[in-house]
């Protein structure tokens, strides 16, 4: 089973961040879509997380680089499941 969701979450500025979180049988994983090249925000499409600015592409399951011009991966949260709910920690 593998299913993927990108949704934003707003902190107490109100700055918008956006997260993709996937379902595996290894477990869940979570990362920031912001592309590492320049920060503009990537989006789900073909299974790959896609950036617009410059064409980066990122695996959705490791947050690895596909394609640059970005070198470094997507920065990765550790996740807790437990009472039907999925956390991401974030600190
Ligand atoms: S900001 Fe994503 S490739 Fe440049």
């Amino acid at each position: 089973m593998r299913q993927t969701k990108v949704f934003f979450l707003v902190d107490s500025f109100g700055i918008p961040t956006s997260y993709s979180l996937l379902r595996t049988s290894n477990g869940i994983f979570a990362f920031d879509t912001r592309c590492t090249h320049a920060g503009a925000p990537t989006s789900l499409s073909g299974g790959q997380l896609k950036c617009p600015a410059h064409g980066s592409i990122f695996n959705p399951e490791t947050g690895e680089v596909v394609r640059g011009p970005a070198v470094e991966p997507l920065k990765s949260y550790r996740t807790i499941e437990a009472n039907g709910e999925i956390r991401i920690i974030i600190s």
